[in-house]
């Protein structure tokens, strides 16, 4: 059953909002005088150095503003919809309209307010009356499916301009969960299954959307690969596996994206709340990694006051969401009476401040009176979008050159999935408005609950293929199944849509929606020349799969994605995408067939072992088990063909070298992905092979290029918990060159000597 979890959440919270004092609800007084020197405000000096000038300046209530977040929609607004139970909390005045969140910062001071937007595809908005219209980037899924760093940073300059122009300067993007679980509702947010490839590619669209001067997140810190019970399942795991797994994929993020923030997360981990954990926030993060940012609670992840403040928890996000103001008056009780140190107070004003500084929240501040809709180049920034979709659909089947449409068809047949009005989103707090409003008016029951309304932009796929083929282009909408295969006889080709929305709060079944299924099947078989394109968070399964010629993967491809789908289609431009994570033929092969806990039951505190696949996540575990994934992580058509020569593989300098050539050996102009994968001979790894690197190269036909892709150390060693070192074993090594990870490719062998990294890799 989908359940809204988090509206259940608010719901809770009602009972204890009359008790809330009144330090929650308003900003501390500013009675203090300003002092006549501001020697922070110079931007001439190390971050360091401005908030050591500042600390000393502030008093202990103008540090709790600051660690004290506000949830910035109308509770009232929520409240007549029936999301919530009878709270009517206000955002704060000076917060901006349905947003996730505010912190008050300190005008005598100079100390910015913090305004806070979701998420990862763009600047989104809370439910109610007035969403703010914006540009759409295609699903994190669908970015990591591109394996562009380009793409991935210039997708994530282009949302935080966008945010900054909204009036906001944090931006709670970068998810970088692993998809340790295929069904997780949030898939479609993350960035696939492996560590470096979500890694750098979230790593990258942090960097992006920090380069406006704003604050990035990185989330949801750590191992929230599910939605069911996801406030109360614990997911438990070794230190080893995480370090080789998940929290690696948070040390590439943070070393690409250095993202001010990281966000805590809803779930447990190995028994203990995220957000109060010790050795998450302080002990991994913060010492091991060094890292000087701050961690802020998800919405509702903050469960105390004494264990989460002394566990690194920094900034409690909004409080409305968790059953006390944990961060406000409870704080300071607990630091008046010893339980809480000054010293650790002063280390959350730290972070914060250091990471407003650095990040340029200080000396680009957001001037509110000057932010119009007006100042955005929405014209620029759909091109951002679609560029970024038309890189990340991936063809995952084309037999008979089905696709791209031949300029000779005479008939085109295109069947359901609303491809006549526009392209599918994901749902939830993640969720962007896009201009022209939802192209598909929701009526069902998520119209008015979270985390819908399932939205269409308004970006027709059909529109877009009649534009671009001389063909007669003939739409029937699918509902009916028998008229839809007999719309489908006859036709040159048939293109036939299935869909599957998926959003936060609930997992997904692997399987499209509104019988899906059913339709592709009998298209299939009234015309053997089907094409299926898919619009799914992730995986799915496909019964229908050896019936059909041509299947394309266009995720949820943003607010430019019908124009971008129509140009792989008709051939425009080559497909280029290649899978970030496995799909499995059948739960049977996952290492949970079935998934953890029960999403009828909310407070069910159940334990999801994740030891069971340690660090063996995706195609990693199908290796080790010998499972044949019905389309293999890193798989990928393209409408060119591409020979791979010259590999080499050298180790000088502690720094393994990886160079080959690539030629594009077709007839169209497109871009290629090879992947060097890494093996050890002696050494026991997790799993057999593990992606040492990749790279992305455009190539028109004939011409060659020489790649050079280097394997961080991290990648050919194991991390020895005891020691807290990264260890290369002595021996050799294979490294192949390859399409996917079931491609054997080429391999050459390269022999390592014994090594031994700190912590940190280094
Ligand atoms: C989500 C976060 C989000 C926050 C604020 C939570 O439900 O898990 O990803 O940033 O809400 O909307």
């Amino acid at each position: 059953m989908r359940i809204s979890i988090k509206l259940a959440l608010l719901a809770s919270a009602a009972t204890l909002s009359f008790t809330l004092p009144a330090q929650a609800q308003t900003p501390a007084p500013a009675a203090l005088a300003e002092p006549a020197q501001k020697p922070w405000l110079n931007a001439n000096q190390s971050a360091d150095a401005r908030v050591e000038q500042l600390l000393k300046e502030m008093t202990q209530s103008e540090k709790f503003t600051l660690v004290f977040g506000h949830f910035a929609s109308d509770g009232a607004w929520l409240n007549t919809r029936g999301d919530i139970n009878g709270l009517n909390w206000s955002p704060p005045k000076e917060s901006l309209h349905q947003s996730a969140g505010f912190v008050y910062g300190v005008p005598r001071l100079g100390i910015p307010h913090q305004w806070l937007t979701d998420a990862g595809v763009g600047v989104a908005s809370q439910r109610g009356p007035n969403p703010r219209l914006r540009t759409v980037l295609p699903s994190g899924m669908l970015t990591a499916a591109t394996w562009d760093r380009d793409l991935a940073f210039k997708g994530g300059a282009m949302i935080g301009k966008e945010a900054r122009l909204s009036g906001f300067n944090v931006q709670l993007a970068g998810g970088v969960n692993l998809v340790r679980e295929p069904r997780n509702g949030r898939n479609f947010e993350y960035g696939g299954e492996d560590p470096l490839l979500a890694g750098i590619m979230v790593g990258e669209q942090i960097r992006g959307i920090q380069s406006n001067n704003i604050i990035s997140t990185v989330k949801h810190y750590s191992a929230n690969a599910q939605e069911t019970n996801r406030f109360t399942l614990s997911a438990n795991m070794s230190d080893k596996a995480a370090r080789e797994s998940d929290l690696l994929a948070f040390q590439f993020a943070i070393e690409v994206g250095n993202p001010a923030s990281v966000m805590c997360a809803y779930n447990r981990y190995n028994g203990v709340y995220a957000c109060e954990h010790p050795y998450l926030l302080t002990e991994v993060l913060k010492t091991d990694w060094n890292y000087k940012g701050y961690v802020m609670s998800d919405w509702g992840a903050t469960h105390s006051t004494i264990p989460a403040a002394n566990a690194g928890m920094d900034q409690q996000s909004g409080y409305p969401f968790d059953k006390s103001n944990y961060f406000a008056g409870p704080l300071k009780e607990a630091v008046d009476n010893g339980f809480v140190k000054p010293e650790r107070l002063d280390d959350m004003a730290r972070r914060i401040l250091w990471a407003m500084f650095n990040t340029g929240l200080f000396d680009k501040p957001i001037d509110q009176t000057t932010v119009s809709d007006a100042n955005i180049d929405f014209a620029a920034n759909a091109k951002v979008t679609q560029a970024d979709a038309e890189g990340g659909i991936v063809l995952l089947k084309n037999e008979r050159n089905l696709l791209p449409i031949a300029a000779t068809a005479k008939k085109v047949v295109v069947i359901g999935g609303h491809a006549d009005k526009g392209v599918l989103s994901g749902g939830g707090s993640s969720q962007v408005y896009g201009l022209g409003g939802n192209a598909v008016p929701d009526t069902s029951k998520y119209a008015n609950e979270f985390p819908g309304p399932i939205t269409y932009y308004p970006d027709a796929p059909l529109a877009g293929i009649r534009a671009r083929t001389k063909a007669e282009v003939v739409f029937h909408d699918g509902k009916d199944v028998k008229a839809a295969a007999k719309a489908a006889r006859g036709a040159d080709v048939v293109i036939v849509f299935g869909s599957q929305w998926t959003g936060e709060s609930f997992d997904a079944e692997l399987k499209l929606d509104h019988g899906g299924d059913a339709l592709i099947d009998a298209v299939a078989r009234a015309n053997s020349k089907t094409v299926v394109v898919l619009q799914t968070g992730g995986p799915v399964f496909m019964p229908w799969l050896p019936k059909v010629g041509a299947v394309v993967e266009a995720w949820y491809p943003g607010s430019s994605g019908g124009t971008a789908l129509a140009r792989v289609l008709t051939g425009e431009i080559s497909p280029s995408g290649r899978l970030p994570v496995t799909f499995p033929a059948s739960l049977s092969q996952l290492p949970r067939p079935k998934l953890d806990g029960d999403n009828s039951k909310p407070d069910l505190r159940v334990d999801v072992n994740y030891d069971i696949e340690g660090a063996a996540i995706g195609y990693k575990w199908f290796d080790l088990k010998g499972h044949k994934p019905l389309f293999a992580f890193g798989h990928g058509l393209s409408y060119s063909t591409f020979a791979y020569s010259d590999l080499k593989a050298s180790n000088a300098n502690g720094k393994l070298s990886v160079s080959f050539t690539v030629t594009n050996t077709g007839k169209v102009e497109a871009a290629d992905v090879p992947q060097v994968y890494v093996s050890p001979t002696t050494a026991k790894w997790e799993a057999p092979k593990r992606l040492g690197g990749w790279d992305k190269v455009n190539l028109t036909p004939g011409s060659s290029k020489t790649l050079t892709v280097t394997v961080d150390p991290r990648l050919l060693g194991s991390y020895d918990t005891p020691s807290k070192t990264w260890k290369i074993a002595a021996g050799d090594y294979k490294v192949s060159l390859a399409k996917s990870a079931t491609d054997a490719g080429q391999s050459v062998t390269v022999t390592l000597p014994e090594r031994t990294l700190n912590v940190q890799g280094k």
